[in-house]
């Protein structure tokens, strides 16, 4: 799961989609940006989880590298500027191939990003999570498949 800072939008996307499966699932997230390494997700996120049941405490920021192509099959863009930044690491087909924009998992081609909600209130981060949790279910689904 890939947003830019790591902190609000897809650590909510790590901990939404590992409730969904099986601890044997490794999900992870990290973001295309740098400002935020070491730090916890966005307190806004941490409280909607919470709300849900879902703990985001235990993640820290990290940041998207080439290597996560070699230890991930899926990666999830949470929006369009997040998909690119990302394909403009990968190395060749296979990698380009493992690279999806998470909304479209609800909205076939749609294109459509998961709004970042850092510079807004606590409602952004409810839509989020809303947003998400419809999307990781679909993806859950077919990963128990
Ligand atoms: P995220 O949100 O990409 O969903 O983690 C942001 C977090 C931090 C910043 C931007 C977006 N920032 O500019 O610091």
């Amino acid at each position: 799961m890939v947003c830019l800072g790591n902190i609000c939008r897809s650590p909510l996307a790590e901990g939404i989609l590992q409730s969904k499966v099986s601890a044997d699932v490794k999900v992870d997230s990290a973001g295309t940006a740098a400002y935020h390494i070491g730090e916890l997700p966005d307190s806004r996120s941490i409280a909607v989880a919470k709300k849900y049941g879902i703990d985001l405490t235990n993640q820290r920021a990290r940041k998207f590298t080439v290597n996560d192509f070699d230890t991930f099959d899926l990666i999830y863009a949470m929006d369009e500027r997040n998909y690119q930044d990302i394909l403009t690491l990968a190395r060749n087909t296979e990698d380009k191939l493992k690279v999806k924009l998470i909304l479209n998992e609800v909205d076939l081609n749609s294109n459509k990003s998961v709004p970042d909600p850092y510079y807004g209130g606590s409602n952004g981060f409810e839509n989020v999570y809303q947003l998400l949790d419809e999307a990781c279910q679909i993806i859950a689904n077919k990963i128990e498949e």
